[in-house]
């Protein structure tokens, strides 16, 4: 029985809807409320049992190893002045068991040949990809709620969650059967015209795949946008194996838009634990005011 204990963060990606905020910093690095939006994909990977971190990254992306590396500048000077809670929240960002793995995609060619990027690493193992900019709020972790089916059905796995018909043309989309109380995926769409969508569930960023998943990414030719779509890959993988789908039961923020950064902000901005009260009353005041 295989467990997932690796999971593939393709970050390579230009972030070009956040310009001109990422025109020298990585869309991943950008802040809710005081962390950056990898370290809360990292998190949920952590909390989902995932020991190695492999991030497929490009140019202009040197400040995610940096995040995820010692600060000896910052921690010294920390300890100097006695700040030690703070000292000690940058030296846990990783757990000590965590191993953190970086390849660099050179060329541009889409989100199933990042992932394919990660097959030297990944080798003949489950694992899953995370997207950072899906942020999704979710006790238990989303992966972790699809590790448990992966672990049960040794099957591989795709988080979705239901979006607005008009919305189709953003996201994979996928056709369900109901099989044995779970959902297997029995079509798979990459950003369908709403006339075309199959259904209204899209992909959100979290899969569990098989390692065969390496094999038809290697294999397909470019799809929707010119790229090397995961999705393309998926498709050709159910054919031979068996994928289900899991709802994510949590909030999801789609970091990707600007409105979804706004609503992750305040989301997790009214839960800070420094922060949210003062946020809260501002919120509310602003609210009647405007
Ligand atoms: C990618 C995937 C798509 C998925 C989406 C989730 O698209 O290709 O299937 O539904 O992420 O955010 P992108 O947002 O990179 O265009």
């Amino acid at each position: 029985m295989k467990k997932v204990t690796k999971a593939v963060f393709p970050v390579a990606g230009m972030g070009s809807r956040f310009l001109p905020a990422t025109k020298a910093s990585p869309k991943e690095m950008m802040p809710i409320v005081d962390k950056p939006l990898i370290q809360y994909a990292v998190e949920e990977a952590v909390a989902s049992g995932i020991t190695d971190m492999v991030f497929i990254t490009g140019r202009n992306k040197r400040a995610i190893e940096d995040h995820f590396d010692k600060a000896y500048e910052v921690e010294s000077e920390l300890a100097m002045r006695g700040k030690n809670e703070l000292l000690a929240v940058i030296q846990n960002i990783i757990p000590k068991h965590v191993n953190c793995i970086y390849i660099r995609q050179t060329e541009p060619l889409g989100l199933g040949h990042a992932v394919l990027c990660a097959q030297p690493v990944v080798q003949d193992e489950p694992f899953a990809v995370i997207l950072a900019d899906e942020l999704l709020d979710a006790e238990p972790p989303a992966i972790a709620q699809m590790a448990a089916i992966f672990e049960r059905e040794q099957a591989s796995v795709l988080g979705v969650q239901s979006v607005p018909r008009a919305q189709t043309g953003s996201y994979g989309i996928v056709k369900l059967a109901h099989e044995g109380g779970l959902d297997r995926v029995v079509g798979i769409v990459e950003k369908p015209s709403p006339k075309d969508a199959p259904s209204t569930l899209a992909v959100i960023g979290r899969y569990i795949l098989t390692p065969r998943i390496f094999h038809h990414l290697a294999n397909i030719n470019p799809g929707a946008g010119g790229e090397i779509q995961l999705t393309d890959g998926i498709a050709r993988l159910m054919l031979e194996e068996r994928i289900f789908a899991h709802t994510i039961e949590g909030t999801r923020y789609d970091c990707g838009s600007k409105f979804g950064y706004l609503q992750a902000t305040v989301g997790f901005g009214v839960k800070h634990p420094e922060a949210g009260e003062d946020f809260r009353a501002w919120l509310k005041a602003f609210g009647s005011a405007s």
